[in-house]
C-alpha cells in the first residue's frame, strides 16, 4: 500500500500512486427518455479510485492549527478514503411550502435588511440565524428562494461546532456528502473549503492554465438530486479578496426572448463530473463513481414556481438530441449570456462571521481566486449543503 508516512505527514499525493481505475457511470432522470441514437460522450475518462479501506486523514500538514493556535480547530479539513456507493434517490419536500408567504414571523425578528442589487441578494444584520424557529426557517428557505441569496452578517453560526451545523442543515433536506472534498472530522456532512500556504486547494489545480479564475456553476448540478436551500459560512479569510460572485438564472431565464424560451423549455442536458474528478483526483480521494446525469435546460422552483436555467459551464457537457456544433452553439450562447448578466450578479465580500445562505436552483456562483498564497494568508469555510428535489419543469 502506498501509504507510508505518519498521519499528520500523510499527502493524498502519497495515497494516490497506485489508483484503482473504473469508467463513469450516468444516471437518467427518471422522466427523461433519449433519443434512439443518443450515446452519453463524457463517460469515458478513467479516475483513481480510492486505494484504502475505510478511515479519515487530516488533509495535508497543518501543524500549526493545534486547538490552541486557532479558534475553527474543529472545522480543519479532513478526507475520508472510504469507497461509497452512489447516492440512493431521494423525495425532497421543501420546507418552504409550509411558509407564510408574507414572512412576517422571519422579517419580525429581522434588524437591517438591505437589497444588495435589484435583481439578486439581500444583506442582513440584526438577527442570528442559529436562533430562528422552525416555522421561521421555512420562511427564511423562501425568502432565499426569491432573493437568490441572503447575507447574514455577525453570525456565532460555526460557534457550536460541526455536529450542531450539521442538525441545523439537516432540517432543509438530506444533507449531501460531497464526492472528493474535504470535511470535519467525523462529520462528513459538511464541505470545507480550506486554502493556507501549505495547502493550497484543488481549485489550484482545476485553474492552472486559466486566464482568470471565475468558474461559474451551481453546487453539483450532476447530482440527481443536487442541493438547494445551502448555507455557505466564512470561518477566516484574506483581509482582501476571496469574494463569491453570485448569479440570478431565474432573471437570465426571463432575460431570454420568449422564442428561445420555449426551444429550452423543451430541451435536456447531459451533467457531468468526470472531467472534475480526473481533476480532483491529483488531491483529493474520489469515494464515489463520477455520475453524469440528464436534467432539463429550465427548471421551476417547487414552491415559487419561478423557472431558472439550468445549464453551468463547469458541469453541463451537451444538449441532449442535438449534433455537436448545435449543442455547443446553443450552450455557448446560454453561458455567454450568462456570464455577461453583471446586472443580475452580485458579489459577496466575506467578513468573519459571514453567512451566506443561496438556493443552488435559482442561482449559480464561482469563488474569485484573487488573493496569493504564501504569506499567511487564509481562507476557511464551511458549507452545510441539503439536497432539493429532482429538477423538473
Ligand atoms: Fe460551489
Amino acid at each position: 500500500m502506498a501509504q507510508t508516512t505518519t498521519t499528520t505527514e500523510t499527502t493524498v499525493a502519497h495515497l494516490a500512486l497506485q489508483p484503482t481505475k473504473y469508467r463513469t457511470s450516468h444516471v437518467p432522470n427518471h422522466d427523461f427518455v433519449p433519443p434512439k441514437d443518443f450515446k452519453f460522450t463524457a463517460n469515458m475518462v478513467e479516475v483513481p479510485l480510492n486505494p484504502l479501506g475505510s478511515t479519515e486523514i487530516p488533509r495535508a500538514t497543518f501543524g500549526n492549527y493545534g486547538k490552541e493556535n486557532y479558534k475553527y480547530h474543529e472545522y480543519l479539513p479532513y478526507h475520508t478514503l472510504t469507497s461509497e456507493a452512489p447516492l440512493t434517490p431521494y423525495d425532497h419536500v421543501d420546507v418552504a411550502a409550509r411558509a407564510d408567504p408574507d414572512k412576517k414571523a422571519l422579517f419580525s425578528v429581522m434588524g437591517e435588511r438591505k437589497d444588495m442589487t435589484p435583481n439578486i441578494g439581500t444583506e442582513v444584520r440584526g438577527v442570528q440565524l442559529s436562533l430562528l424557529t422552525d416555522q421561521q426557517k421555512d420562511e427564511l428557505a423562501l425568502y432565499v428562494a426569491e432573493r437568490g441569496l441572503v447575507v447574514f452578517r455577525d453570525q456565532d453560526f460555526v460557534e457550536t461546532g460541526p455536529q450542531w451545523l450539521r442538525d441545523y442543515g439537516s432540517y432543509f433536506g438530506r444533507l449531501h456528502v460531497h464526492q472528493w472534498a474535504v470535511h470535519p472530522k467525523d462529520c462528513p456532512e459538511l464541505t470545507v473549503v480550506f486554502r493556507d500556504n501549505d495547502t493550497g486547494n484543488f481549485f489550484d489545480n482545476a485553474l492552472k492554465g486559466s486566464l482568470n479564475t471565475v468558474k461559474w456553476h451551481s453546487d453539483m448540478s450532476f447530482e440527481r438530486n443536487p442541493p438547494g436551500t445551502t448555507f455557505l459560512s466564512s470561518l477566516d479569510g484574506p483581509e482582501c479578496g476571496g469574494d463569491t460572485l453570485y448569479m440570478n438564472c431565474m432573471t437570465a431565464y426571463d432575460r431570454l426572448s420568449p422564442t428561445m424560451q420555449r426551444i429550452c423549455e423543451n430541451l435536456q442536458a447531459v451533467h457531468s463530473v468526470a472531467r472534475q474528478a480526473r481533476t480532483a483526483s491529483k488531491t483529493n480521494i474520489n469515494r464515489r463513481e463520477p455520475i453524469d446525469t440528464v436534467h432539463p435546460v429550465v427548471r421551476k422552483h417547487p414552491v415559487t414556481g419561478r423557472k431558472a436555467l439550468w445549464v453551468n459551464a463547469e458541469f453541463t457537457t451537451e444538449i441532449v438530441g442535438l449534433r455537436k456544433e448545435e449543442s455547443d452553439a446553443l450552450l455557448t450562447m446560454l453561458f455567454d449570456h450568462m456570464h455577461k448578466g453583471l446586472d443580475f450578479q452580485t458579489r459577496v465580500r466575506w467578513e468573519n462571521g459571514t453567512v451566506v445562505v443561496y438556493d443552488n436552483r435559482m442561482v449559480q456562483h464561482s469563488v474569485t481566486m484573487d488573493y496569493p498564497i504564501g504569506d499567511g494568508t487564509r481562507r476557511h469555510l464551511v458549507r452545510v449543503t441539503p439536497q432539493g428535489e429532482v429538477p423538473s419543469i
